[in-house]
């Protein structure tokens, strides 16, 4: 849908120039004189940069066809490019796509420190910038999308408790996700705020997964798994990659069925949900992520005001980061078929071989 295409236009340069002054206290970037996004038309071009193909599947299976929808949809043209894991290739593409007349550039951090290089770089050369996803510590994005983390580790905290029963003692163990990213430590403890309490658990191991590598996840967790003879009720697993990792340690000691977490709604991670192996997944609706990053990019092209839903606090930066976060949904085995009628995941992809039964009996075709 295309907005007041005809005097938006004129009064961009000047929304984009006020916009970058009342910003503009965030670490010395000018917007310069030659304010950016301008030309004479409204349309621009938005640059987007996912983290990498190894930490989620999301990023290039869910990730990158909803945002190519998305930009499609909202008439933008997109550049929407993977940075494989490494923050120096993230700040080329970054520079590529600035020089090749992005307007908008939306980025997945590896680390906040890199992201705030990043932005601080493309607010030099009249830029906006939005977090997509992780917040940027210290960085100076215009926007941040994403959804309610601690929500989401709440959401896993409780699946925990209620896949293990709170009248029962248990030792379980979390494995976070990578400390470099924002979103792990607010997974972390919104699960923590939800299971501290609960007398009846022991917190027998504890440790994050740098990168959200999924083989060291593997490695660390059989670590765990080892220091405490075995004694593992439960684990917090902070992503479905990760929880697949504690799975087959777990099925290599046969104990695959302790309550497992995860987050993601993949494939993967529902097929372990229905094979019993997994206790819950977090699904996040990555369209509606996808959709509110085009919606505010569309906004900063336009000198608009973007819909948000509040304002995140970035303790580093000192600043509150206009936001629009989304909720999260807890899947068990008896709502996985919700992620499928939402058209996330198909059936035919997750209804294969030895998972056809459970899909039948829970009525998912
Ligand atoms: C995202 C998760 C994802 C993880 C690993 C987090 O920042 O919110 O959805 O599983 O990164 O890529």
């Amino acid at each position: 849908m295309l907005r007041r295409r005809t005097w938006t236009a004129a009064i961009s340069a000047g929304l984009v120039l006020s916009l970058a002054a009342c910003g503009g206290d965030s670490g010395g970037g000018d917007a310069g004189g030659d304010s950016g996004g301008d030309g004479g038309e409204v349309a621009g071009r938005v640059g987007v940069i996912l983290p990498d193909t190894e930490s989620s599947v999301r990023w290039e299976n869910f990730d990158r066809p909803y945002l190519e929808a998305a930009f499609e949809a909202a008439g933008v043209e997109a550049d929407i490019q993977n940075a494989e894991g490494d923050a120096q290739r993230m700040t080329t593409i970054a520079e590529q796509m600035i020089t090749e007349g992005a307007t908008v550039l939306a980025i997945v951090n590896l680390d906040s420190a890199s992201g705030a290089e990043i932005q601080e770089q493309a607010a030099a050369e009249g830029v906006q910038t939005i977090d997509y996803d992780r917040l940027t510590l210290g960085g100076t994005a215009e926007y941040y999308v994403s959804f309610d983390n601690v929500a989401v580790g709440r959401l896993q905290g409780e699946g925990l408790a209620q896949c293990l029963g709170e009248d029962t003692p248990a030792n379980i163990a979390f494995l976070n996700g990578s400390p470099d990213d924002n979103n792990a430590t607010l997974f972390s403890q919104g699960a923590h705020e939800v299971l501290d309490p609960i007398e009846n658990y022991t917190q027998v191991a504890e440790q994050a997964v740098p990168g959200w590598d999924n083989q060291q996840a593997a490695t660390i967790f059989e670590q765990m798994y080892t220091q405490a003879n075995g004694g593992i009720d439960g684990v917090y697993a902070a992503n479905d990659g990760l929880a697949n990792s504690v799975i087959q340690i777990l099925q290599r000691n046969n104990v695959a069925g302790i309550p497992v977490t995860g987050q993601d709604a993949t494939v993967e991670g529902l097929q372990n949900i229905l094979a019993g192996n997994q206790c819950m997944t977090v699904y996040k609706s990555v369209r509606d992520e996808a959709n509110a990053l085009a919606e505010l990019a569309v906004a900063l092209i336009n000198g608009e005001e973007g819909q948000t839903t509040g304002e995140v606090e970035d303790s580093e930066g000192g600043r509150s980061v206009p936001s629009v976060l989304l909720e999260p949904q807890a899947i068990f085995r008896d709502n996985v078929k919700d992620v499928v009628d939402d058209e996330f995941v198909s059936a035919e992809d997750l209804c294969t071989g030895e998972f056809a039964a459970a899909c039948e009996e829970l009525g998912i075709s």
